[in-house]
């Protein structure tokens, strides 16, 4: 039986934590999907269709990567979907109590479903899309944190709201 997982999340932006994580987790499974999470943030930087997009540039050559979205309970979507596992990346032990909550609430609604935890590399352990976001906005440097199509629409979005 091949194994399919999948890995949840906003991704707004994508970030190269997550692109580490989704790597790590294709060398792993069989297939992992990303599934971003519909109308997570009321007002997301970077809208849906945008987020679909640059997932799907960033992995266009990873066959077993496939980019999804989803809405409702992630357990239903992961059930419908038949896959096996939830992947959630653990940068530190501060990620962990919420992490350990989900896990365990979606254990308990769906209880045939794992949800297996990966670390980054190190170098990628302080990088959030929050604190991306906010670097970026305050004129601060992103690159080498984001794939750089994200750093690119980063920029546009700047020469949009100046110009
Ligand atoms: O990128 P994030 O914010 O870390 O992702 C959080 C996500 C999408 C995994 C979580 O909010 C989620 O699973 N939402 C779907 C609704 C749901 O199933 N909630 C109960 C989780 S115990």
């Amino acid at each position: 039986m091949s194994t399919l997982a999948v890995y949840p999340g906003s991704f707004d932006p994508l970030t190269n934590g997550h692109v580490d994580i989704i790597s790590r987790g294709a060398r792993l499974f069989d297939r992992i999907i990303v599934a971003i999470l519909v109308n997570a943030e009321k007002a997301p930087l970077f809208s849906m269709e945008e987020r679909v997009e640059i997932a799907r540039a960033v992995f266009h050559d990873q066959r077993n990567v496939e980019v999804d979205t989803f809405n409702g309970l992630l357990v239903d979507y992961v059930e419908r979907r038949r896959a096996q596992v939830i992947v959630r990346g653990l940068r530190a032990v501060s990620d962990f109590e919420f992490e350990f909550q989900m896990a365990l609430m979606n254990q308990r609604l769906k209880p045939t479903i794992d949800t297996v935890f990966m670390m980054p590399a190190e170098q990628y352990t302080y990088i959030s899309s929050r604190l991306i976001k906010e670097v970026f906005t305050l004129g601060g440097r992103v690159h080498g944190l984001v794939p750089e199509l994200v750093e690119q629409r980063l920029r546009e979005k700047v020469v949009a709201k100046e110009g």
